[in-house]
């Protein structure tokens, strides 16, 4: 059986939300919904929808943002209605059946007591309870959740309070994301990687990317979920996370994580076949950096989340959109940094970062590994060479380099450690950057960038913050020039 109160305990936190109720918010389309919870700070809250729901018997009221609306869903054990105007959910009440269905449970057991005690029926219910169990042993075949416990098993409600975030939880409740993974249909895969592969599915009429781990990579599956169940990670260039499931069938496990469903495939697939011109370039690189930097920063508060780094940060860990901005995706090997500052929590992932991305110092051994900013400073690292594969695609004065993953004139495919060791701290060589870059003023900035990147020293390094100023200042340039030009026709 699953734990209700760990699905309690998440929409309560998901069930946060402002109260009071600003004007601004009514003009932005926001509803005002009535707040029931031991979480609300104010007899009412704002949202794009108003919720109620009753979980182990408990009425709980409150607001959900457009991108909870999955959790709308009603399950046997946690009833949920969702709706959409001021106040629509200040009269809801559950149907009696699961409301009480603590009471009817009270009530039948005497009577089937009473009905076991019949001689004349007691054969008849024997059977019929063997049917019983004999159906849900056949529905729930090896069926094995992680969000379940038994009494001696951590839940995934303990980890939440193990955990040193403030813990506001972001997923959809465990129940329904054990539920969505069991109604998808996988399509077709369309990536292979080390540890695994990734499925386009479907679920409800919409593709989304189911990532099948590799049991030799279940620690990555662990952290994963564990991070994107417990950090508010919710950002435009940071994957979106739909749920995790385990399941186990003939004796092995298989490891799920549901994510948005990215057409184009990674940033290094996109750019095998597309060039591109410097203000998609731009685009590309100032929004991973932004994912970056909201993977980096802290955010203190309910709605807060603890400083991440990623720790392999590659173009295949990087997804192109639509609308060509990135976002950043496996987060199996990112470390935290608790709110207070001086704890730090490294996982417990046996797997390293990917050898054609590490910094020196994590090649030479020298990384301080006691200190989260050595994380951040290999991340920027890795940024820079990202940064590097994008401009290479960038068609400058007509010339445009064909793709290659950084260092490719210098180690072999699959390079070792020590290869990467020699050319990166022993050679100190950095990619090389083609002429044509300093000739174009979004192109030379980016490789300015990219140099600031590569420092030797950690510690000279720019932060992600830093850097996403100075691209989007050329941004922001472009914009202004643009404005210009059409003001001048
Ligand atoms: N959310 C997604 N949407 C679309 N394609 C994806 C998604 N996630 C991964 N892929 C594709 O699957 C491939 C394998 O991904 P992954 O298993 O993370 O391995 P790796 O990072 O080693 O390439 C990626 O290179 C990409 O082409
Ligand atoms: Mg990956």
């Amino acid at each position: 059986m699953y734990t209700p109160s760990a699905v309690l305990l998440v929409l309560l936190r998901l069930g946060m939300r402002s109260a009071g109720a600003p004007q601004h918010l009514a003009s932005k389309g926001k509803v005002q919904c009535t707040c029931k919870s031991t979480e609300c700070d104010s007899a009412t809250c704002w949202g794009d929808l108003c919720y109620f729901t009753v979980v182990e018997g408990r009425e709980l009221r409150g607001c959900f943002d457009v991108d909870e609306q999955l959790q709308c869903v009603t399950m046997p054990e946690v009833y949920t209605k969702c709706c959409f105007s001021d106040h629509c959910n200040t009269n809801i009440t559950a149907p009696v059946d699961t409301a009480d269905e603590g009471t009817a449970v009270l009530v039948a057991m005497p009577v089937l007591a009473l009905l076991v005690l019949s001689v004349g029926l007691a054969g008849f219910i024997w059977c019929w309870r063997k049917r019983q169990v004999k159906r849900c042993q056949r529905e729930d075949d090896g069926v094995m959740v992680p969000k379940v416990s038994s009494k001696d098993e951590p839940t995934y409600g303990d980890m939440f309070d193990e955990f040193c975030t403030s813990g506001s939880g972001t997923g959809l409740p465990y129940l329904v994301q054990r539920t969505v993974a069991r109604q998808i249909m996988l399509v077709e895969c369309v990536g292979k990687g080390r540890y695994g592969e990734v499925w386009r599915g479907t679920w409800m009429g919409e593709n989304v990317a189911v990532k099948i781990f590799s049991s030799r990579d279940e620690q990555s599956w662990f952290r994963e979920t564990e991070i994107y169940n417990t950090v508010q990670l919710q950002h435009e260039n940071i994957l979106g996370f739909i749920g995790s499931d385990m399941t186990s069938k003939n004796s092995s496990t298989q490891l799920w994580l549901i994510t948005h469903f990215h057409e184009a495939g990674s940033l290094f697939d996109v750019l095998q076949h597309r060039s591109l011109a410097p203000d998609s370039c731009l685009t590309m690189c100032l929004s991973v950096a932004s994912g970056l930097v909201h993977l980096h920063t802290p955010i203190l508060g309910m709605q807060g989340k603890p400083a991440i780094a990623h720790r392999d940060l590659k173009s295949r860990n990087v997804l192109v959109k639509k609308n060509g901005q990135c976002c950043i995706a496996d987060l199996g090997l990112a470390v935290m940094q608790c709110e207070t500052g001086d704890h730090l929590d490294i996982g417990n992932n046996p797997r390293v970062g990917t050898k054609r991305y590490m910094a020196p110092e994590v090649l030479d051994e020298t990384i301080r590994t006691d200190q989260f900013a050595s994380y951040k400073q290999t991340d920027i690292w890795a940024l820079g060479l990202v940064l590097w594969e994008i401009s290479r695609r960038t068609v400058v004065n007509g010339i445009v380099e064909e793709y290659h993953p950084p260092f490719f004139d210098l180690v072999p495919s699959d390079p070792s450690f020590e290869q990467m060791k020699k050319v990166v701290c022993v050679d100190q060589q950095t990619p090389s950057l083609h002429n044509r870059l300093h000739s174009h003023p979004i192109l030379a900035a980016i490789a300015k960038v990219m140099k600031e990147c590569w420092f030797q020293d950690p510690k000279a390094r720019p932060t992600a913050l830093r850097l996403r100023k100075t691209l989007s200042k050329l941004d922001q340039d472009i914009d202004h020039g643009l404005h210009k030009l059409k003001l001048d026709l």
